[in-house]
């Protein structure tokens, strides 16, 4: 199975399968002399961790990250990158493989399985194996090392829908993202997604949910024209997350509703005499390039296809069942998917920040040269 890399300068390499003894990555291309704690990484991964709350799978995973190589410790309990591969190793403690025997012998409708054995021949089904969201970890800690490459840079990640239930903008209090069970920034749907996950657990089912990223502060002039766009790097990976069906930028598919002047980003010179965007329908990016106003990206996860409710599938010797899936999943899976979703913007952004400075080194400043 090739294509375990992403990234180009700020690059990102993950191996590992949900049952096996560990997973892990390598981070090429980190800068040197960049200062992280542990404990930062840490924190991010155990915003992921499952078992957190009744709405996520009860596997007990630590998740303890270990970096085996491209820092030193210094004595103030910080890590200074070298500028050499920084090793992640991430033990699997919590694997209940036996849960896994009927997915051997039948496929999981929505699931990776048929596509793993209709392109391989053979697939380690414990779990998912390398098809499980499990590897997602790895993703979250290289996106807290990336995240320290982008200095000014603020990210949040928030769950704006879950199945029909749709946050209200008017009462989006950031506060709140980290006060309930959903990364939900509005406290009145936060409290119906809980009611309604509660019966679509009971009920054996899953739902699906839309996740927004935005990060602030992200200086105009990431992105390479023409097949190294910003956003097409961002939705290819955020695509690339499991169970994620659609990506969209500022507007997105809205955008196709607007008329011109509607959607238009409109500019006046601002006080410091400087240009400023009257709007950003473009979601901080035109061109392919960032403007320097905030960029937004939003993904639709899908609804968890391990499900308790016996649904029709065919098994590898060619026969008809059903199949019921047991073993311990998310009803949402878009709830985890938050941290990682910012972590993968996190990576794209260093990777474009390293690009940038390779081609551009000084940026121009306003005004422009000709
Ligand atoms: C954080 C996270 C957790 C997930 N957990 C589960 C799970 O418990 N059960 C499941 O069937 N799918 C889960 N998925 C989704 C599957 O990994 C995914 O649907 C599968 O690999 C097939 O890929 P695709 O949906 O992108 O086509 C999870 C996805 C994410 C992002």
């Amino acid at each position: 199975m090739s294509f375990n890399t992403f990234g180009h300068l700020f690059r990102v390499t993950t191996f590992g399968e949900s049952h096996g003894p560990a997973i892990g990555g390598v981070v090429d291309g980190c800068p040197p002399g960049i200062r992280f704690r542990l404990e930062e990484v840490q924190a991010a991964l155990d915003k992921r961790r499952p078992g957190q709350s009744r709405f996520t799978t009860q596997r007990r995973e630590p998740d303890e990250v270990k970096i085996l190589s491209g820092v030193l410790a210094e004595a103030d309990g910080m890590l200074t990158t070298t500028g050499t591969p920084i090793a992640l190793l991430i033990e699997n403690v919590d694997q209940r493989s036996k849960d896994y025997a009927a997915i051997s012998e039948s496929y999981r409708p929505g699931h990776a399985d048929y596509a793993y054995d209709a392109k391989y021949g053979l697939r380690d089904h414990r779990g998912g194996g390398r098809s499980s969201a499990r590897e997602t970890a790895v993703r979250v800690a290289a996106g807290a090392i990336a995240a320290k490459v982008l200095t000014g840079v603020t990210l949040t990640g928030a769950l704006v829908q879950m199945g029909d239930i749709v946050i209200d903008r008017a009462n989006w209090d950031s506060a709140e993202i980290g006060r309930n069970p959903f990364f939900c920034p509005d406290a009145a749907a936060a409290a119906r997604m809980e009611a309604y996950l509660d019966g679509i657990r009971k009920a054996g089912s899953s739902v699906g949910a839309v996740i927004e990223v935005v990060a602030e502060g992200v200086p105009p002039g990431l992105g390479a024209p023409l097949y190294g766009k910003l956003d097409a790097d961002l939705a290819s990976a955020l695509m690339s997350i499991n169970a994620v069906k659609g990506v969209e930028i500022g507007e997105g598919f809205a955008s196709a509703a607007l008329t011109g002047e509607a959607n238009a980003d409109e500019m006046r010179m601002g006080n410091d005499g400087r240009p400023v965007f009257l709007a950003n329908h473009a979601g901080g990016i035109l061109g392919g390039i960032s403007t320097g106003q905030p960029v937004v990206v939003r993904f639709a996860v899908k609804p968890t296809s391990s499900i308790l409710t016996p649904r029709h599938t065919v098994t590898r010797h060619g026969e008809d069942a059903d199949i019921v899936t047991k073993g311990r999943h998310d009803p949402c899976v878009g709830i985890r998917a938050v941290p990682v979703g910012e972590a993968m913007v996190a990576c794209v952004l260093a990777d474009h920040v390293l690009r940038h400075r390779g081609q551009v080194g000084t940026p121009p400043v306003w005004p422009f040269p000709r």
